[in-house]
């Protein structure tokens, strides 16, 4: 039986603990997930798209079910070029479920044979989320414990801590 492939998309300005989690909860139910950084020129990042390339693989070392790549245009063209069978979204609050919910049913529209699958992530991660990291992180505050280190350090370079 052919390999079952999923698609996480996103942004990952940068990759978060909670991101990783949602990774971790796919790869119970998927052969392979495949980490797909969206390149929007006209979105302004942090973080270019081969930082943000490099910083999700140094964070999966050895994982052998991951891949990170890349991609622009249409999620659903790329995914079907891919042969995903699902794209997956990470919910946290209810907040999240508006702008999910009218982008999975675009999506559904745009190609109804690849369906969306959205996980729970751990409660420890419900409040994560990249802009509140680099937020919190440009005016000193500590973010070690929500960050895979690769991308810790980055954000260091990026945000010197302001010394009083
Ligand atoms: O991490 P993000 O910014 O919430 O990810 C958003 C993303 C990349 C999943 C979304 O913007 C996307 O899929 N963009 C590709 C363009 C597309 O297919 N749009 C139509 C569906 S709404």
């Amino acid at each position: 039986m052919a390999d079952k492939i999923a698609i996480y998309p996103g942004s990952f300005d940068p990759l978060t603990n909670g991101h990783i989690d949602i990774i971790e909860r796919a790869l119970d139910i998927f052969d392979k997930v495949i980490i797909a950084v969206l390149h929007n020129p006209s979105k302004k990042a942090l973080f270019t798209m081969e930082e943000r390339v490099k910083m999700i693989k140094q964070s999966f070392n050895c994982n052998n079910g991951v891949t990170v790549d890349s991609f622009g245009g249409l999620l659903v063209d790329y995914a079907k070029m891919k042969k995903a069978v699902a794209i997956i979204r990470g919910m946290r609050a209810i907040s999240d479920f508006e702008s999910e919910f009218q982008m999975a049913l675009m999506n559904r529209k745009l190609n109804k044979e690849v369906q969306s699958v959205f996980l729970m992530t751990g409660l420890r991660w419900i409040f994560t989320s990249s802009s509140i990291i680099k937020e919190a992180v440009q005016f000193g505050g500590d973010i070690s414990d929500m960050v895979p280190e690769p991308v810790k350090i980055k954000l260091m370079e990026k945000y010197p801590k302001i010394k009083e």
